[in-house]
């Protein structure tokens, strides 16, 4: 039993699910409990909240969609993800505080600095042990999306340039925190990307 913190992040179309799936599998395996959570919607609070800011008709004030999203953050983390990880478990979750310093800080550019901040006042300082951002161009992730889906949720109904500043900010997280990062290349196949992964952890498990 390891108690371990592991996020995805990455722009939408990007296969986090498909990696949270393949790794919570892998981990059942070797005889781990997982716990699989997300962001915005991983609690009972959340849910509700993740309806108001994906789908909710109307604009809503940038400050207003950080607070939003810190708010799930507090509720998740303080009644989902902290008692799990007392409990040793393996905590897997799509998108976490680098999602926000992304998409709210560099997204919707109000100041990374301050987004970290209250995600992280919000969190009361819990880091992941690894993050895993599955890397892909703006155009890329558009295309996917397309494929699978007609409808937009608000973040995802962005201009191109908004999301070409998602990722860069998420390059940017990572360089600052080369060792909380696994940085992949999210056009590799799926199988190959799930076995970096799982070296990946294997060596924070086995530390
Ligand atoms: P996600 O659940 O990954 O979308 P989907 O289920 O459609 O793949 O995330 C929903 C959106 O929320 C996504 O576009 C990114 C956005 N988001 C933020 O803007 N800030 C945040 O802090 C989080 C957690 C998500």
């Amino acid at each position: 039993m390891t108690a371990l913190f592991v996020t995805l992040e990455g722009g939408d179309g990007a296969g986090k699910s498909t990696q949270a799936a393949l790794l919570e599998e892998w981990l059942q395996e070797r005889g781990e409990t997982v716990l699989r959570t997300r962001e915005p919607g991983g609690s009972d609070l959340g849910i509700e909240l993740r309806e108001i800011i994906l789908h909710r008709p109307g604009h809503i004030a940038p400050r207003a969609e950080a607070l939003i999203y810190a708010a799930d953050r507090a509720h998740h983390v303080a009644t989902v993800v902290r008692p799990a990880l007392e409990r040793g478990e393996v905590v897997v979750q799509d998108r976490y505080l680098d999602s926000s310093v992304a998409y709210q800080g560099a997204g919707r550019t109000l100041e990374p600095t301050e987004i970290r901040a209250l995600s992280l006042w919000a969190a009361e300082g819990l880091l992941p042990d690894l993050t895993i951002l599955l890397d892909l161009d703006e155009s890329e992730g558009r295309r996917r999306l397309d494929a699978s889906r007609t409808l937009y949720d608000r973040l995802e109904a962005e201009k191109a340039e908004f999301h070409q500043r998602v990722r860069e900010a998420y390059l940017e997280l990572a360089d600052a925190e080369p060792d909380r990062f696994l940085v992949l290349d999210a056009r590799r196949a799926p199988d190959e990307l799930a076995e970096d992964i799982r070296a990946r952890v294997e060596e924070l498990i086995d530390r």
